[in-house]
């Protein structure tokens, strides 16, 4: 196991009913909220009514900014930047999901700063100020409510890019099941291939000795694995609801990274299709991370073996643990293709997708080489691209 530095802070208040505390937990950061949503779900199930009254029964007063969309926009959350200083606002309310919070955590970052606050995304400053955040999450996928990232579509490019920093992760995160039952079955699909995909990010390392999160990881997917079908199946069923909400925070709060060196290549790899085609990110992954697992697959074939083993129940092949690891990841497609997903490149109807790879694999490997587990550079990511054809 590797030295690790652990850092947590969020406050996860969860269950039936939460969101009537989201001013209650507010009001111990601030006076002023800024009240941030995307496209109008949250209109629609009308959670945003209660979130407004609790609003109003902790006595907070509030502004607005809502329209926030799937792959956040640097413009929108300029937007919100400029309205937060005007107004004087203290603490920003995230209610919605991943790109509703990166937004949020975007916009707090801006405000106090002085320059543009793409300079913190482009890594020509360090954010050293930040307004709270809080969340209400209404789609487990992204794990952004207790996690330490803000990924935003800068549209001059355009460019997806991820950030890191402490300094916005957020003071609490409410997460009440009964929230995602509205979900489109394509949306409940799609966010658990992604937080699938941050524990296998973390699960492919080269680190040895790593038992505790090695076997952490594998609970937390055999967990996703089961529950995502039955909330597909049942939207209402709370406890596959609850299970799932439970596993995607936990997949992306570092908990089961710590000991050990991520891969993420992956993720960036997806990236660059997010930028260009604005395709939902865990549909991405589920074409993408197949195609990685093939890519890399000989460079520690019994850590695959192990994960179609440990994942999937795959019978261990001593003689040829080839078959194992490979049979594992079939499995892992046949998982995506039961909820849904899709597996190839070829099937999200992405127009002109060949033209694209070679700018795309360049653009993902501009700053450096991606990847932890095997390094790799523009000419293996197009070969990653082509596999996922
Ligand atoms: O905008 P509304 O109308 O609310 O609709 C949203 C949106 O269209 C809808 N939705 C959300 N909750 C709903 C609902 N519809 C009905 N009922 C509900 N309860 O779902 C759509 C997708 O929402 P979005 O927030 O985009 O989903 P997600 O949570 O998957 O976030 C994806 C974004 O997070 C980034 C991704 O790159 C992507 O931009 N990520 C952020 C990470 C982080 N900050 O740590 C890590 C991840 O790896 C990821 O990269
Ligand atoms: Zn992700």
């Amino acid at each position: 196991m590797e030295n690790f530095s652990f850092l947590n802070p969020t406050r996860i208040i969860f269950g039936r009913g939460t969101q009537s505390e989201a001013g209650a937990y507010a009001a111990k950061y601030g006076k002023k909220v800024l009240l941030h949503y995307g496209g109008g779900s949250i209109k629609r199930s009308g959670l945003y009514d209660q979130v407004v009254q609790s609003l109003s029964d902790a006595g907070l007063e509030f502004v607005e900014l809502g329209g926030v969309q799937p792959n956040p926009r640097l413009t929108l959350a300029k937007k919100g930047i400029e309205l937060a200083r005007a107004e004087g606002v203290d603490f920003i309310l995230a209610v919605g999901g991943g790109s509703v919070i990166d937004s949020a955590k975007c916009i707090s970052i801006g405000v106090p700063y002085e320059g543009g606050v793409w300079d913190f995304y482009d890594r020509k400053a360090v954010p050293g100020k930040a307004l709270g955040i809080g969340v209400v999450l209404t789609i487990p996928a992204a794990g952004s409510e207790s996690s330490d990232s803000s990924v935003i579509t800068n549209e001059d490019g355009p460019y997806k890019t991820g950030l890191s920093s402490d300094i916005f992760i957020p003071k609490f995160a409410i997460l009440n099941p009964e929230l995602t039952y509205t979900l489109p079955a394509y949306q409940t699909a799609s966010g658990a291939a992604d937080m699938l995909a941050h524990v296998m990010e973390r699960y492919f390392t080269n680190a040895r000795d790593v038992d505790l999160s090695d076997k952490l990881c594998e609970a937390l997917m055999r967990a996703i694995i089961h529950n995502a079908p039955l909330a597909i199946k049942n939207p209402e069923d709370y406890n596959a609801r609850a299970e799932i909400m439970w596993s995607a925070t936990l997949a992306h709060n570092n908990l089961v990274g710590m000991g050990r060196v991520g891969d993420w290549a992956s993720h960036h790899i997806q990236h660059e299709l997010g930028a260009v085609y604005d395709m939902a990110h865990g549909a991405g992954l589920a074409i993408i991370f197949p195609a990685w697992m093939k890519y890399v697959c000989k460079h520690d074939v019994t850590r695959f073996a192990q994960f179609a083993n440990k994942v999937f129940g795959v019978e261990y092949d001593f003689w040829n643990p080839e078959n194992t690891a490979l049979e594992g990841i079939a499995r892992l497609e046949r998982f995506f293709e039961s909820i849904d997903m899709p597996i190839r490149l070829s099937q999200a109807g992405l127009p002109d997708i060949e033209a694209n790879i070679p700018l795309m694999a360049k653009k993902a490997t501009r700053k450096a080489l991606q990847g932890q587990f095997v390094k790799l550079g523009a000419e293996d990511i197009e070969k990653i691209y082509h596999l996922a054809m």
